[in-house]
C-alpha cells in the first residue's frame, strides 16, 4: 500500500523510526513532514497528510505528535477522514475491523518505538470486517459531516 506519513516536532524521532519499518512490511511511503525537531504547528503537517489520503493518492495515512492527540484531532477535520489514536495494537486491529480507519495516530512521549511497530503493523495488516452493524455506523458518521 501507499502509506502517507506526517509528524510535528513532537513526533519526528518516530516517524523517522517507523518509516523503514513500514517500508520493511512491502509498503512504500510518503514523507509529508515535518523535517527535524524545530517547533511547527500539527495541523499543518496533518492536513496535508489527511487530504492524500482522502482524495485517493494514499491509501492510508499515520500522524504523529507528541500525545497523538492534537494530530488526530486536526487530521478528523479533513472530510473523508476516520483517523484512530491508539495506543497498543489491540485498539489498531479493532479500529480497523470496526471502523475502517484509514488513517492512525500515535503519541510519540506516550509510546516507545516497539510498541509503535506492533501497533503500526497492527493498523497496516487488518482488513475492516465488512460487518453490515459496522457499515451502518461509518454510514452515519459520514451523514455527521454532510450535516454540518
Ligand atoms: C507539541 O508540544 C505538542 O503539543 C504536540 O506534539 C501534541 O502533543 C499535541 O497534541
Amino acid at each position: 500500500m501507499k502509506i502517507a506519513i506526517a509528524a510535528d516536532h513532537g513526533g519526528y524521532k518516530l516517524k523517522e523510526e517507523i518509516k523503514p519499518y513500514i517500508e520493511s512490511l512491502g509498503h512504500t511511503v510518503t514523507d509529508f513532514g515535518t523535517y527535524s525537531e524545530d517547533s511547527v504547528d500539527y495541523p499543518d503537517y496533518a492536513a496535508p497528510c489527511a487530504r492524500a489520503v482522502v482524495s485517493g493518492e494514499m491509501d492510508r495515512g499515520i500522524v504523529i505528535c507528541g500525545t497523538g492527540i492534537g494530530i488526530s484531532i486536526a487530521a478528523n477535520k479533513i472530510k473523508g477522514v476516520r483517523c484512530a489514536l491508539c495506543t497498543d495494537p489491540v485498539m489498531a486491529r479493532l479500529t480497523r475491523e470496526h471502523n475502517d480507519a484509514n488513517m492512525l495516530a500515535m503519541g510519540a512521549r506516550i509510546i516507545g518505538g516497539e510498541l509503535a511497530r506492533g501497533i503500526v503493523k497492527a493498523f497496516l495488516e487488518t482488513d475492516f470486517s465488512n460487518g453490515k452493524r459496522h457499515m451502518d455506523r461509518i454510514n452515519k458518521i459520514t451523514e455527521l459531516e454532510r450535516a454540518k
